[in-house]
């Protein structure tokens, strides 16, 4: 999978910069190339001269130095990569990518990068768990940037916990995966819905929820990255749909969403439907902005009809369907009767009450369930992991 890869690596200043030598070295023998730029820091720890012999490349450091092989060194490298790793990354280079920050060579190459960026976090295991550095891990999540989880254990400053290096044997290992998922969908169409319908009262207000489409456009990413062609349907939601979509289509009712989602699902071998769709809507739509008075008010609400289940009564051999249950209580029970009413091949359960879980977080905890019952128990993690978690479940053997 990484026979010619053009691996862009960047080193930082961590005690942990020796182990990028073997990074060097494995995805050599992997058959990639590797260009190396280090910040100063890194060159305290490991030598500019040892990962121009490792490489086979020269090394860049300095902004200011003269240019031997590339036109204007920075955009030329980022140009030239097929994929970015930085390994180690410190706080300090999450936090200048983050914000954007361009003051040496690294951080101005990766500005200028537009392949994928793995960082692999080495850090004190207090560092790693700080807000600011979670904040940071998340923003460039959000933007596309992928992690290599820190190994836990003793650490080099003697604290122990999370915030060791990745081996540089799994660092290669996911930089394969991703090359290898990136085939793994080519040519299948995968369409997902995301955040919440809103279904107006009258021309100023609506009923709507809490979901933010945070965990629909993290599946939508997912099936990018593993080279599906990707039907995003979405509610109302601030965020930015991922690139690389073959569609987006942006709706605000539940009606609007029957419409797409019944035309789009019948080219789509797989169908994921995140998003949180009104069940009932108000019968009548005042032309005008009701008025208050002294009265109570009420407003009578007709029920919507469920996609969902339209999807499954229409569902076509080899048709993958994947329902989510957003639940308060007896979370099991109520999935597996949604598998049942709806005909669904998987559904993914989310307790919405438990705190970093349901609407609007970054992360998640979910139970992947199929139709034959086995359950996938997963833990708080970020949303863009879920996503990819639950591809690696609902995907058939013939994609693996
Ligand atoms: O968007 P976020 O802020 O990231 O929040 C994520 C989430 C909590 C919204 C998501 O994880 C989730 O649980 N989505 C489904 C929410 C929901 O509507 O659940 P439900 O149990 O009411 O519906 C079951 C399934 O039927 C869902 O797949 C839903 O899309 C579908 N449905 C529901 C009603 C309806 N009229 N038509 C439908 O298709």
């Amino acid at each position: 999978m990484l026979q010619g890869k053009k691996i862009l690596l960047g080193v930082t200043g961590g005690i942990a910069a020796y182990k990028a030598v073997e990074v060097v070295s494995r995805l050599r023998k992997a058959g990639a190339e590797v260009r190396v730029v280090m910040t100063k820091e890194a060159t305290e720890f490991v030598t500019e001269l040892t990962f121009r012999e490792i490489s086979g490349n020269p090394v860049a450091v300095d902004m200011w130095a003269p240019i031997q092989h590339w036109n204007v060194a920075h955009i030329a490298l980022a140009e030239w990569a097929d994929l970015a790793l930085v390994a180690p990354a410190t706080a300090n280079i999450l936090a200048k990518a983050a914000l954007g920050v361009a003051d040496d060579m690294l951080t101005t190459t990766l500005l200028a990068v537009t392949a994928p960026v793995f960082f692999a976090p080495a850090m004190n295991c207090n560092m790693y768990a700080h807000p600011a550095v979670r904040e940071n891990i998340e923003k460039l999540a959000s933007r596309g940037a992928h992690f290599i989880a820190p190994g836990t254990g003793k650490l080099a400053c003697g604290a122990e916990g999370p915030g060791r290096l990745a081996e540089p044997a799994e660092i290669v290992a996911a930089l394969e995966n991703f090359f290898a998922e990136g085939a793994q969908l080519s040519g299948v169409k995968v369409l997902v819905t995301a955040a919440g319908t809103i279904e107006p009262i009258d021309p100023v207000r609506y009923i709507g929820n809490r979901s933010s489409g945070r965990m629909g456009y993290a599946l939508a990413e997912e099936a990018v990255a593993r080279g599906a062609e990707v039907v995003l349907v979405s509610g109302p939601s601030a965020l930015t749909p991922p690139k690389g979509l073959q569609s987006f289509v942006s709706v605000e009712t539940a009606k609007e969403m029957r419409e797409v989602v019944l035309r789009e699902a019948e080219t789509s071998r797989i169908v994921i439907k995140a998003a949180a769709v009104a069940d009932y809507h108000p019968k009548t739509v005042s032309d005008h902005k009701i008025k208050k008075n002294d009265e109570e008010l009420s407003i009578i609400l007709e029920k919507n009809p469920d996609i969902l289940k339209e999807l499954g009564q229409k569902k076509r051999e080899g048709q993958i369907l994947v329902g989510f249950a957003a639940e308060t209580q007896n979370l099991l029970q109520y999935a597996k009767g949604k598998i049942a009413k709806k005909n669904l091949d998987f559904i993914v359960a989310n307790d919405v009450t438990k705190p970093g879980a349901g609407f609007n977080t970054a992360t998640n905890i979910v139970k992947i369930i199929s139709r034959g019952g086995e359950i996938e128990e997963l833990p708080l993690m970020e949303k863009r992991e879920i996503a990819k978690r639950i591809f690696d479940r609902i995907l058939p053997e013939e994609f693996k």
